[in-house]
């Protein structure tokens, strides 16, 4: 990997749609994550399997995950899983590559998957163990590892812990996620600071929501902290049912955008990242992005007119 290379992960199929009033069928999502793939994203969240009955927006995970190997071969897709049983959907399904989401606190672990935190540490790590037996590629979500929306601010000691758990059961990627967006980046330096001595950088990706608007400022502290995994959602759309006030996550074109301008590279062409917001805002109904969109768009009107 170099070092001016940024991987990202979009996560609007899963962590977008979940939240999302507006039902897409199975071929819309498949049809986006090919757009996606085609405007250069290496790597995407494609939907998750979850229970149907706490996200219906997930139920057609199987199809959407075999339209997505269909239509886009190439492009590493990787689905979520809480449990062993999402984990043996997902394998029937065709997946090679699997998240868990294990949550920092009690509450969170509760609303979230309706499990103790002792109980989802055990339960994650059974599932990557298994994961990695069947050959797939793993992530381990560590959620609301800076501040709960339930408990609040989350001490680093409690996410090193978890981290070492999930490293132990032979996990590839450590997500460190600000799932409802309360971090500033000191927070983020200061995190990864302390997670440098267990978890290896090239381990570590990190997942912002935009919430307050400090997502990218937290992104960059990430990326001068030698991250170069991150998450993020075309449009910024997401956010979690079970967490509240999360809003959307930081947009896919506010870091490749960033990215650029700091030479950094993403391989992700932002003409193409525009056609598959704007795919995905005649599904939704309203627009999506943020100011790094609307600039583009502008841009790209007045290079037309002239
Ligand atoms: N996929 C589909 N169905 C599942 C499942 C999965 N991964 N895991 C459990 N189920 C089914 C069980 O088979 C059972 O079905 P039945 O009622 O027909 O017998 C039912 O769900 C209840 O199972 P149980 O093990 O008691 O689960 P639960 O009700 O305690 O829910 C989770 C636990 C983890 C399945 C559920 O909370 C969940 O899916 N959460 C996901 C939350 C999420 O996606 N958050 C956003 C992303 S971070
Ligand atoms: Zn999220």
């Amino acid at each position: 990997m170099s070092t001016d290379t940024l991987i990202i992960t979009d996560v609007s199929p899963r962590d977008g749609l979940q939240n999302q009033s507006v039902l897409l069928p199975a071929a819309a999502k498949v049809e986006l994550v090919r757009l996606l793939a085609a405007a250069g994203v290496p790597s995407v969240e494609v939907t998750s399997f979850v229970s149907p009955a706490a996200v219906p927006q997930m139920a057609d995970a199987a199809e959407v995950l075999a339209g997505v190997l269909k239509m886009a071969p190439l492009l590493r897709a990787s689905v979520l899983v809480p449990n062993l049983k999402g984990l043996t959907r997902a394998i029937a399904a065709g997946a090679s590559e699997a998240a868990v989401v294990l949550s920092a606190t009690e509450t969170m672990n509760q609303r979230n998957i309706n499990m103790s935190l002792e109980v989802a540490t055990a339960v994650c790590e059974e599932t990557v163990q298994a994961a990695r037996q069947a050959g797939l590629a793993t992530r381990a979500y560590i959620a609301v590892a800076f501040e709960c929306p339930f408990e609040g601010l989350v001490e680093s000691s409690v996410v090193l812990a978890l981290c070492e758990r999930m490293l132990a059961a032979g996990v590839q990627e450590i997500v460190i996620a600000d799932t409802i967006g309360a971090a500033v980046p000191r927070q983020v330096t200061r995190l990864l600071h302390d997670l440098a001595g267990t978890v290896p950088l090239g381990q570590t990706a990190v997942h912002f929501h935009d919430t307050r608007g400090f997502g990218v400022a937290n992104a960059w502290a990430a990326i001068e902290a030698g991250v170069r995994r991150l998450d993020a959602s075309a449009g910024g759309i997401g956010g979690c049912p079970f967490a509240p006030g999360a809003a959307g996550n930081v947009a896919t074109e506010d870091l490749v955008l960033l990215a650029r301008k700091s030479g950094l590279h993403t391989g992700i062409d932002m003409d193409g990242l525009r056609v598959a917001l704007e795919y995905a805002e005649s599904w939704l109904g309203r627009p999506l992005g943020g100011r790094t969109m609307a600039w583009h768009r502008r841009k790209q009107r007045e290079a037309a007119e002239a």
